[in-house]
C-alpha cells in the first residue's frame, strides 16, 4: 500500500467497513491529523459508482453544521476514490459497547443532536440512508457528529443488500430492505432503532442472520398493518408496543 495519498501521508490503518478502508494520516501541508477514507479497489473499479460518489461528495462536502463531520477533501489516487474528514476516533458504537444503556437525558441528547444533522442535510435534500450508531462519532468536546453522508447514497446501499455490502441491517427502514425509495423517514426510522438501543441495550430486532432481522421486521410492519386494517388494536397502543 502507498503510504502517500496525494498530499496526505498515512500513519496508521483505523478500519475497514463495507465500502472502504479509514486510515488515520496526516495533511502534510496543514500539518494535521485527518482520517483518509479509501474506497474498496473492486467498488472503484466501476466508473457509473465513481461518478456517483464524486457528485454526492460535492454535495456532503457544502454540510456544514456542528453535528457534522466536516469532509476537507476528496479526490482520486490512481483510480481509487477517497475521502478525508476530520478525525473522530470515538464513535457512538464504541460509547454503548463501553457503557451499555445510556441514561434517558444522554440517549435523548444524542438523538436531538443527530437530529439537527439531519435537518440540515434535508435543507439541501440529502438523505443519509446509514444511520447507525458506527456513523455517529464523538467530538473531544463530546459533541456527536453524524459521518458519512451521500455515501450511501453514491454506493447505491439500497439495492446492495443482498450483495453483503452491508453489515447490519438492524437500523435499516422496511421500504430501504425492500429497495423501495426512500425520504427523510428512512433516516428517522434509523434514528428510532438506535434511540431503542440507547435505551434498551439492545437493537429492537435482532438475529443471528441479516435475512432473520429483515424477516422479523416485514412480519412486524406485516401485523401491525393487519391489525390497523382490521381496527383490532388503537394506533396508542401501536405507538406503545415498544
Ligand atoms: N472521521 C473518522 N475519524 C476516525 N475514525 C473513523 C472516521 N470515520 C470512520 N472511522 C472509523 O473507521 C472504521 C471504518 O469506518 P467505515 O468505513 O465508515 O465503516 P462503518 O461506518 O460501517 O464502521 C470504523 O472503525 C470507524 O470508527
Ligand atoms: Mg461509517
Amino acid at each position: 500500500m502507498a503510504q502517500r495519498v496525494s498530499h496526505y501521508e498515512i500513519e496508521e490503518r483505523i478500519g475497514s467497513g463495507g465500502f472502504a478502508t479509514v486510515y488515520r494520516a496526516r495533511d502534510t501541508r496543514k500539518g494535521e491529523t485527518v482520517a483518509l477514507k479509501m474506497l474498496h479497489p473492486h467498488l472503484a473499479a466501476n466508473p457509473a459508482l465513481v461518478d456517483r460518489f464524486r457528485r454526492e461528495m460535492l454535495v456532503a462536502a457544502r454540510l456544514y453544521h456542528d453535528n457534522i463531520v466536516r469532509i476537507l477533501d476528496f479526490g482520486e489516487a490512481e483510480g481509487v476514490p477517497f475521502l478525508v474528514m476530520e478525525y473522530l476516533p470515538r464513535s457512538l458504537d464504541k460509547v454503548l459497547r463501553q457503557q451499555g444503556p445510556l441514561p434517558v437525558e444522554e440517549a435523548v441528547d444524542i438523538a436531538i443532536q443527530v437530529l439537527r444533522a439531519l435537518d440540515c442535510a434535508r435543507e439541501r435534500d440529502v438523505i443519509h440512508r446509514d444511520i447507525k450508531p458506527q456513523n455517529v462519532l464523538v467530538a473531544a468536546d463530546g459533541t456527536m457528529k453524524v459521518a458519512d453522508f451521500g455515501l450511501a447514497k453514491a454506493l447505491d446501499i439500497s439495492s446492495s443488500l443482498s450483495s453483503q455490502v452491508i453489515g447490519s441491517p438492524h437500523y435499516m427502514s422496511p421500504e430501504q430492505a425492500l429497495g423501495r425509495p426512500v425520504d427523510i423517514r428512512t433516516d428517522l426510522y434509523s434514528l428510532g432503532a438506535m434511540l431503542y438501543q440507547m435505551l434498551a441495550g439492545r437493537v429492537p430486532f435482532d438475529a443471528d442472520t441479516s435475512f432473520v432481522v429483515v424477516q422479523k421486521l416485514y412480519l412486524l410492519v406485516l401485523s401491525f398493518i393487519l391489525c390497523k386494517t382490521m381496527r383490532w388494536i388503537s394506533s396508542e397502543e401501536i405507538i406503545s408496543y415498544g
